[in-house]
Protein backbone atom coordinates (compact mmCIF):
# COMPACT_ATOMS: atom_id res chain seq x y z
CA UNK A 1 0.00 0.00 0.00
CA UNK A 2 1.51 3.52 -0.86
CA UNK A 3 1.59 5.73 1.76
CA UNK A 4 0.81 9.32 1.54
CA UNK A 5 3.57 12.06 1.31
CA UNK A 6 4.06 15.42 2.63
CA UNK A 7 3.65 17.91 -0.39
CA UNK A 8 4.52 21.96 0.08
CA UNK A 9 1.59 22.83 -0.67
CA UNK A 10 0.40 22.07 2.61
CA UNK A 11 2.36 24.55 4.67
CA UNK A 12 0.83 26.84 6.48
CA UNK A 13 3.68 28.87 7.68
CA UNK A 14 3.20 28.35 10.70
CA UNK A 15 5.56 25.89 11.99
CA UNK A 16 3.73 24.36 14.94
CA UNK A 17 0.75 23.56 12.75
CA UNK A 18 3.13 22.38 10.17
CA UNK A 19 4.92 19.99 12.48
CA UNK A 20 1.25 19.00 14.22
CA UNK A 21 0.18 18.19 10.55
CA UNK A 22 3.10 15.97 10.04
CA UNK A 23 2.57 14.29 12.97
CA UNK A 24 -1.02 13.29 11.72
CA UNK A 25 0.21 12.20 8.93
CA UNK A 26 2.37 9.71 10.20
CA UNK A 27 -0.41 8.19 12.33
CA UNK A 28 -2.91 7.99 8.86
CA UNK A 29 0.59 6.15 7.51
CA UNK A 30 0.53 3.79 10.16
CA UNK A 31 -3.00 3.02 10.80
CA UNK A 32 -3.00 2.14 6.63
CA UNK A 33 -0.10 -0.50 7.33
CA UNK A 34 -1.68 -1.64 10.54
CA UNK A 35 -4.01 -4.64 8.68
CA UNK A 36 -0.51 -6.47 8.12
CA UNK A 37 0.53 -6.09 11.57
CA UNK A 38 1.06 -8.74 13.72
CA UNK A 39 0.55 -6.14 16.90
CA UNK A 40 -2.80 -5.21 15.30
CA UNK A 41 -4.73 -4.44 18.28
CA UNK A 42 -1.89 -2.53 20.23
CA UNK A 43 -1.41 -0.29 16.80
CA UNK A 44 -4.90 0.40 16.82
CA UNK A 45 -4.64 1.76 20.58
CA UNK A 46 -1.87 3.89 20.20
CA UNK A 47 -3.27 5.34 16.99
CA UNK A 48 -6.42 6.13 18.82
CA UNK A 49 -4.31 7.87 21.76
CA UNK A 50 -2.03 9.59 19.00
CA UNK A 51 -5.09 11.12 17.44
CA UNK A 52 -6.43 12.11 20.87
CA UNK A 53 -3.41 14.35 21.25
CA UNK A 54 -3.41 15.65 18.14
CA UNK A 55 -6.87 16.66 18.42
CA UNK A 56 -6.05 18.29 22.18
CA UNK A 57 -3.04 20.29 20.75
CA UNK A 58 -3.72 20.68 16.94
CA UNK A 59 -7.31 21.88 17.86
CA UNK A 60 -6.58 24.54 20.06
CA UNK A 61 -3.80 25.93 18.14
CA UNK A 62 -5.75 26.20 14.69
CA UNK A 63 -9.32 27.69 16.62
CA UNK A 64 -7.09 29.99 18.06
CA UNK A 65 -4.76 30.78 14.56
CA UNK A 66 -8.18 30.87 12.97
CA UNK A 67 -10.14 33.85 15.78
CA UNK A 68 -6.55 35.60 15.74
CA UNK A 69 -7.13 36.00 11.90
CA UNK A 70 -10.49 36.72 12.06
CA UNK A 71 -11.84 33.71 9.41
CA UNK A 72 -15.11 33.80 8.22
CA UNK A 73 -15.84 29.70 8.38
CA UNK A 74 -13.98 29.01 11.91
CA UNK A 75 -17.41 28.22 13.51
CA UNK A 76 -18.31 25.86 10.50
CA UNK A 77 -14.60 24.48 10.98
CA UNK A 78 -14.60 23.59 14.90
CA UNK A 79 -17.93 22.01 14.30
CA UNK A 80 -15.42 19.36 12.00
CA UNK A 81 -12.86 19.26 14.85
CA UNK A 82 -15.48 18.21 16.83
CA UNK A 83 -16.53 15.70 14.49
CA UNK A 84 -13.04 14.20 14.22
CA UNK A 85 -13.27 14.40 18.14
CA UNK A 86 -16.70 12.36 18.53
CA UNK A 87 -15.54 9.63 16.02
CA UNK A 88 -12.94 9.16 18.05
CA UNK A 89 -14.67 8.36 20.94
CA UNK A 90 -16.59 6.08 19.25
CA UNK A 91 -13.91 4.25 17.42
CA UNK A 92 -12.18 4.29 20.77
CA UNK A 93 -15.44 2.57 22.58
CA UNK A 94 -15.64 0.29 19.58
CA UNK A 95 -11.99 -0.96 19.73
CA UNK A 96 -12.48 -1.30 24.06
CA UNK A 97 -16.02 -3.75 23.29
CA UNK A 98 -13.49 -5.43 20.75
CA UNK A 99 -15.84 -4.62 17.83
CA UNK A 100 -12.95 -2.35 16.19
CA UNK A 101 -13.57 -1.75 12.66
CA UNK A 102 -9.88 -0.65 10.98
CA UNK A 103 -11.20 -0.41 7.62
CA UNK A 104 -13.44 2.33 9.99
CA UNK A 105 -10.72 3.47 11.37
CA UNK A 106 -8.61 3.73 8.37
CA UNK A 107 -11.18 5.06 5.65
CA UNK A 108 -12.20 7.78 8.46
CA UNK A 109 -8.17 8.74 8.53
CA UNK A 110 -7.88 9.16 5.05
CA UNK A 111 -11.13 11.13 4.44
CA UNK A 112 -9.97 13.50 7.20
CA UNK A 113 -6.72 13.66 5.47
CA UNK A 114 -8.31 13.98 2.33
CA UNK A 115 -11.09 16.58 2.54
CA UNK A 116 -9.88 18.41 6.08
CA UNK A 117 -6.18 18.71 6.09
CA UNK A 118 -6.00 19.19 2.20
CA UNK A 119 -8.99 21.37 1.52
CA UNK A 120 -10.21 22.94 4.76
CA UNK A 121 -6.83 23.31 6.26
CA UNK A 122 -5.50 25.27 2.93
CA UNK A 123 -8.30 27.45 2.87
CA UNK A 124 -7.43 28.85 6.04
CA UNK A 125 -3.65 29.23 4.59
CA UNK A 126 -5.54 30.91 1.23
CA UNK A 127 -7.51 33.13 3.78
CA UNK A 128 -4.38 34.25 5.59
CA UNK A 129 -2.24 34.76 2.54
CA UNK A 130 -5.11 36.89 0.85
CA UNK A 131 -5.40 38.80 4.09
CA UNK A 132 -4.01 42.25 5.17
CA UNK A 133 -2.39 40.04 7.88
CA UNK A 134 -0.38 38.62 4.83
CA UNK A 135 1.58 35.71 6.64
CA UNK A 136 -0.20 33.38 9.11
CA UNK A 137 3.37 33.55 11.19
CA UNK A 138 3.15 37.14 11.59
CA UNK A 139 -0.61 37.15 13.35
CA UNK A 140 -0.41 38.26 16.79
CA UNK A 141 0.05 36.18 19.61
CA UNK A 142 -2.85 34.41 20.80
CA UNK A 143 -4.65 36.26 24.08
CA UNK A 144 -6.49 33.67 25.90
CA UNK A 145 -9.69 36.40 26.95
CA UNK A 146 -10.36 36.22 23.32
CA UNK A 147 -11.03 32.26 23.47
CA UNK A 148 -14.90 31.71 23.71
FE1 LIG B 1 -8.58 21.94 10.96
Amino acid sequence: MSLFEWDDSLNTGEATIDRQHKNLLAIVNRVRLVGESPDREVEVMQSLTDMYLYAKEHFFDEEGLMDRLGYPGAERHKAMHKSFVDKTHALTDACLEGDMDVKDLCDFLITWWRRHIVVEDVKIVRFAMGNAVGNIASAPANNASDKH
